[in-house]
């Protein structure tokens, strides 16, 4: 058989295995080298391992022992520099990836660091080895990462192969000619992650090789990954208009007779005819081709095509969808039907593990929220991962990805245009966002700059919407030059009262304008709280007195309490502006650093709707009511007298969020009577009488929903709930239940954790001030719960057991 008939495309994991060295190297290994692929040390082969330091071929062995008496070491030192140290210097410990070795570091009280996660930043170096056989040769190898925090340098066998500057795109490395193959000996891969060099971001952005490696195996007559493209051109009533892109290379010596084909799921909707492509050459294809009853991938039926592009040597399968986006000042049309977006803004980390997040803990995320009703997720302020990408293609979130900073040098614009390319035909996305509150926006340099990049998107992206997530200004001022760049002007905050009219002054000036909300609410609140606390940084979830722009506790009335806006506010601003489309809540979860309105030692935000560990605080049910169907209520505050706020008359506020219209609460079986839901919520203020509060949500006199809180009774047990259970991680709620198998909130006992079946992760328990680092047995819960993260072995069943001290 003909070598390029073998069909090859491999892609294999490298995230196993790999030694790990916290800070810098006595002797940190060189770039360049003053003979190729001869810098040695941790670079290259060190004694125990298969391969020589150096390849050196008999004429440059003998060479080396005439410059140096004989000694073919000390001449590879004279001559080339190499390093001849054979084992691994200092400290090295065995990890698997995805990894952010800060996690495991401790807490610091530096000013500086608050807003990044009170951190310390520092080296940190990555190296694994990985043996290829004679018949991978003929294939090209590729080498991949999709993401190192921050700037990466990267080595093998000797050599240094290249630079990474940002922590938030994927970059590769053709290592085919570098690579060792066979008895030639193993490859050594090198890494080392700075994050020293200054942050990208104002919150916690973690450290390491946080993100896959992998190693891909290419025929050498290949499709290119990225210029295989599908597209919906148009949709009528039964049919689909597709645009079809693709490249094929030919690396070999021979004239290749290509015919590609196109297939979405088992169906081939394109073939190519034959044609010759010379040694070294490439050849584009495109065709438009037109499909019958196709189904399309909306929020409520996320119909995600396999697109297979194929030729006899190679093959790339990606995930579609068949859809059309539009948004006009009536907001957003996804295949010609308006959708309210209700969304939210989120980071990339997770309570215990910071950003390693695997497929696992990203699904349990979009899960979390789009049981609340999102149907959007904005990734801030950087580009999404695939795992995020995978997510939402299959939940059904409509998203915005984002690229970090409105620059244009020609690093990030190479980093957008990569994105760009591989991501584009992920079905979820529906916008690119240039920029988030760039200061730089709206002036005539920054216009400059957002021409390149909206430039380098649209060139490579024929389907998806432009915006930019703009500062607002009381005077609703833009640059019309700037916004023309856009396809919809983005606005964050326009609710906010700190923000004056400036979003409606641009609405007026501009009605044609296409806008859309995308930041909101920025509202704090700590889980399971009903009273501020300074001391230990909690925020009331009635609606804090701390306030986002004043320090301290404040009066009522004073601007930015309880954060830029309450949920109230965005949502009835959201009512009376239609034109802006939707909300982009700040944020889904609380994620590490900007502990606003606090400092240390509070090392979290709290603007989440969930905590750190994705466990609901109670406007999550107000959305909740908002957004979904399903009849629901829920009450707060907890019921134990110790934990809750009193007017001056000595009374409780309760209030239940409900989407049902007809709602009765009751304290110890005594009705306060019904009431009926505005806003999808009521309230009422009552005498505090320990026992139970209890809600009853009435449809045509049926109870369809009923939620309750108890006063605490003494904790007997602590559970623990798997409450999700993933390929390669479960997650388990620990959570304090009296007697009666009732939960008892507002406790934050010690517990101590046997796991069987898998190992423990690192836990969390969503308290702003929670210092915990590594993975200890010992679990602290805070509000009467924790989370545990356990990785699973291969065949077992998890099982969790929380012991009280
Ligand atoms: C926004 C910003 C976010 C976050 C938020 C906090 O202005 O875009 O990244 O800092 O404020 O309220």
């Amino acid at each position: 058989m003909s070598r390029e008939l073998i069909i090859v495309f491999k892609k294999i994991n490298l995230n196993k295995s790999w030694s790990f060295h916290y800070g810098e190297l006595e002797n940190p290994p060189r770039k360049t080298a003053k003979k190729a692929a001869a810098l040695g040390g941790v670079t290259a082969s060190l004694s125990d391992e298969a391969g020589p330091r150096v390849s050196v071929s008999a004429g440059g062995n003998h060479f080396l022992k005439l410059i140096a008496q004989g000694d073919t070491e000390q001449g590879l030192k004279n001559l080339a520099g190499t390093d001849l140290s054979d084992k691994l210097p200092g400290n090295w410990e065995k990890i698997n990836l995805p990894h952010d070795w800060k996690r495991n570091v401790s807490y610091i009280n530096d000013p500086e660091e608050l807003m990044s996660g009170s951190k310390p930043d520092n080296v940190g170096y990555y190296r694994r080895t990985f043996d290829l056989s004679d018949e991978q040769k003929q294939n090209q190898t590729i080498l991949h990462f999709e993401g190192v925090m921050r700037m990466a340098d990267v080595w093998l066998n000797g050599i240094y192969l290249g630079h990474n500057n940002s922590g938030y795109n994927h970059f590769s490395f053709d290592i085919s000619e570098l690579a060792h193959y066979g008895n030639e000996g193993t490859n050594v891969l090198l890494v080392r992650a700075d994050t020293t060099t200054g942050a990208e971001g104002w919150w916690y952005e973690g450290a390491g090789i946080y993100r896959d490696v992998w190693l891909e195996e290419r025929n050498l007559v290949s499709l290119d990954s990225d210029k295989a493209y599908l597209y919906t051109k148009e949709l009528t009533k039964n049919t689909a208009k597709l645009g079809i892109e693709l490249e094929v290379d030919n690396n070999s010596n021979q004239v290749q007779v290509i015919a590609p084909k196109v297939h979405l799921n088992d169906l081939t909707i394109a073939e190519f005819p034959d044609i010759e492509i010379k040694p070294y050459q490439s050849h584009k294809f495109a065709t438009d081709v037109e499909i019958s009853n196709p189904k399309l991938w909306t929020p409520e039926t996320p119909n995600c095509y396999h697109a297979k592009f194929e030729i006899k040597s190679d093959q790339i399968t990606k995930n579609f969808g068949i859809h059309t986006f539009k948004y006009t000042t009536a907001g957003f049309f996804l295949n010609g039907k308006n959708y309210q977006l209700h969304g939210i803004c989120e980071h990339q980390d997770f309570g215990g593990v910071g950003t390693a997040l695997n497929q696992d803990i990203v699904d349990y995320k979009v899960k979390v929220m789009k049981k609340m009703g999102v149907n959007a997720w904005r990734s801030t302020h950087h580009f999404a991962s695939e795992e995020l990408l995978n997510a939402c293609d299959r939940f059904g979130i409509i998203l915005i990805d984002e690229n970090r900073l409105l620059e244009s040098s020609p690093w990030r614009v190479d980093d957008l245009e990569q994105t760009v390319l591989r991501d584009r035909m992920h079905p979820s996305i529906a916008f690119w966002s240039i920029s988030n509150e760039e200061l730089i926006g709206n002036t005539t340099f920054g216009t400059r700059i957002a021409k390149k990049l909206t430039r380098t998107i649209r060139k490579n992206d024929y389907e998806h919407l432009i915006i930019g997530a703009e500062l607002l200004n009381p005077e609703g001022i833009v640059d019309s030059d700037y916004i023309k760049n856009l396809d919809i002007l983005g606005v964050n905050y326009p609710e906010a009262g700190v923000m004056g009219a400036g979003a409606k002054l641009i609405h007026q000036n501009n009605p044609e304008l296409p806008m859309m909300s995308t930041e909101n609410a920025s509202y704090f609140s700590t889980r399971g709280i009903y009273k501020d606390n300074e001391e230990l940084r909690q925020c009331n979830n009635f609606g804090s007195y701390f306030s986002m722009v004043l320090p301290g506790l404040r009066k009522p009335g004073d601007p930015g309490l309880g954060g830029t806006a309450h949920p109230e506010e965005v949502l009835s601003y959201l009512k009376e502006n239609p034109y802006m489309g939707g909300v982009f809540l700040w944020t889904g979860f609380d994620y590490y650093g900007e502990p606003s309105p606090f400092n240390w030692p509070a090392i979290s935000s709290q603007f989440g709707i969930a905590d750190l560990c994705g466990f609901p605080k109670d406007y999550y049910y107000y959305y909740q009511a908002h957004w979904t169907k399903e009849p629901m209520v829920h009450v707060m505050p907890s019921w134990n007298k110790s934990e809750i706020t009193f007017d001056q008359n000595g009374k409780v506020l309760v209030k239940a969020f409900s989407n049902v219209k007809e709602i009765e609460l009751f304290i110890n079986g005594q009705s306060f009577g019904k009431k009926e839901t505005q806003d999808c919520q009521a309230s009422w203020t009552v005498d505090f009488e320990p026992g139970e509060l209890k809600v009853v949500a009435y449809q045509n006199d049926k109870v369809v929903a009923e939620t309750k809180r108890l006063t605490n009774k003494t904790t007997t047990k602590v559970v623990a709930n798997e409450i999700f259970s993933g390929k390669e991680i479960d997650l388990f709620e620990l959570k304090a239940i009296d007697e009666n198998g009732n939960f008892v909130e507002g406790v934050n006992d010690q517990i101590r954790l046997e796991v069987d079946g898998g190992k423990l992760v690192n836990s969390a328990n969503g308290n702003p001030i929670n210092q915990t680092v590594g993975n200890s047995q010992t679990v602290k819960l805070f509000s009467g719960k924790a989370l545990a993260i356990v990785q699973k072995n291969d065949v077992d069943t998890v099982k969790v057991e929380a012991k009280m001290n």
